[in-house]
């Protein structure tokens, strides 16, 4: 395989997921995400909006402080005050970018701006200029670029390079590409506009017909090479690009996706839990890498083959994503191989005779309850069992209050 190319994760968790409804965030818990997000090694939080409310002005202002890894960006639009008051958020940060765009599709320009193309193109090399004369790092975006036309798209990039942007972002603002025509439309711009220059291409891509992640990874293949992508996928409407399906689509399958990301895949988990206690909702059970059940198995089938070697029914390990390693859940469909193992993990050998007997008490109250604990579990043991069980447990509670009385 040759050397995986280095791409970059762009987080907007903090601008794009947090105005979203029912995810918005109070400075103390952007800047507990933002410190997270470092440690889970971002290349680049997006750390608001600033012009859009001075709690927005305030949390750029304090991640730009706090986070001296990453590179820090605020979004404005193209007016001179919005740049400014971004800039002014940004400025003290170790790494600054200004994150600058406007509309391309004539949907957009008619209905929204009411403006003409000659007219945006012009803002764009305005708003560009500014932004290069405050930072070197501009990042321009095109919104709705993938309902614009190709050519009008490619003129106001070559705009925003020749001002000196240095990433130029494709969003896909309403989520309405799919993988093949994104495809198309990214190597366009690398052909068009970028060519052997050292402008990165980004993409930014929405979740409303489900296919944010695939289209975020036909765009690598295209060229690009910063994917903005979003804590469990949190963001307008659908959301954005989930950046665990992102980093682990290329982590699993480095032998199609040979890309690098600084990220530590042992955080993913920690920090989708601290979003989740944050905003106050979680994923649903069957979220890709970061649902509850994404790594539980509860088919007797792929229970056994689980236990017997997790290649079987795993493509990743639960603990490579940061998953506590339990994998399996108890339920009606579990087998003889995992109620053992769950027994012998509560320290009670069962003999086969027992198992049996163990096994048709089991299935009976699997019938009846939708999840089966632990202690569900001790109180279908036979009555000498269980008191072992007890005895054994009060025993290793007397040695662990020894050892904490006597400080051993
Ligand atoms: O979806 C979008 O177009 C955006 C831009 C501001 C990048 O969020
Ligand atoms: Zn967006």
């Amino acid at each position: 395989m040759t050397n995986p190319e280095r791409i970059r994760i762009f987080d907007t968790t903090l601008r794009d997921g947090e105005q979203s409804p029912g995810c918005s965030m109070n400075l103390e818990e952007k800047i507990r995400l933002a410190r997270q997000l470092q440690a889970l090694g971002v290349d680049v939080i997006e750390a608001g909006f600033p012009i859009a409310s001075d709690g927005d002005f305030a949390a750029v202002r304090a991640v730009a402080e706090e986070c001296r890894e990453a590179t820090i960006a605020a979004l404005c639009r193209t007016t001179e005050q919005d740049i400014l008051r971004a800039w002014d958020a940004v400025k003290d940060a170790a790494r600054p970018r200004l994150h600058t765009f406007v509309a391309t599709s004539d949907i957009h320009l008619e209905h929204k701006l009411k403006k003409t193309r000659a007219e945006v193109l012009q803002m764009t090399r305005d708003a560009v200029r500014l932004a290069r004369s405050l930072t070197e790092d501009v990042e321009f975006s095109a919104e709705d670029a993938t309902r614009s036309d190709i050519e009008y798209l490619c003129e106001v990039f070559s705009t925003a390079v020749e001002e000196g942007a240095r990433t130029l972002n494709v969003p896909d603002t309403v989520g309405y590409t799919t993988p093949t025509e994104f495809r198309e439309i990214v190597s366009t711009v690398r052909e068009r506009v970028v060519r052997d220059s050292d402008v990165t291409i980004s993409v930014h891509c929405h979740n409303d017909l489900g296919l944010a992640v695939a289209n975020s990874l036909a765009a690598l293949d295209a060229g690009a090479r910063q994917i903005e992508c979003t804590v469990n996928g949190i963001g307008e409407r659908a959301g954005n690009a989930a950046l665990e399906e992102v980093v682990m689509a290329c982590t699993v399958r480095a032998d199609r996706l040979p890309y690098s990301v600084g990220v530590r895949t042992e955080e993913i988990y920690p920090t989708s839990q601290m979003l989740s206690e944050i905003i106050g909702f979680g994923v649903q059970p069957n979220k890709a890498v970061v649902g509850r059940n994404a790594f539980a198995h509860e088919a007797g089938i792929h229970q056994h083959g689980v236990l017997s070697n997790p290649l079987c029914y795993e493509i990743m390990t639960p603990e490579s994503v940061g998953v506590p390693a339990n994998r399996i859940v108890l339920g009606k469909h579990s087998g003889r191989h995992a109620l053992s193992r769950r027994y012998e993990e509560l320290g009670v050998a069962l003999s086969p005779a027992e198992l049996e007997t163990t096994y048709r008490r089991f299935t009976e109250l699997a019938d009846r309850k939708k999840r089966i604990y632990d202690q569900d579990l001790l109180s279908l043991l036979p009555a000498s069992r269980s008191l072992e069980h007890a005895l054994g447990q009060s025993q290793r509670a007397l040695t662990l209050d020894f050892a904490e009385a006597y400080g051993r």
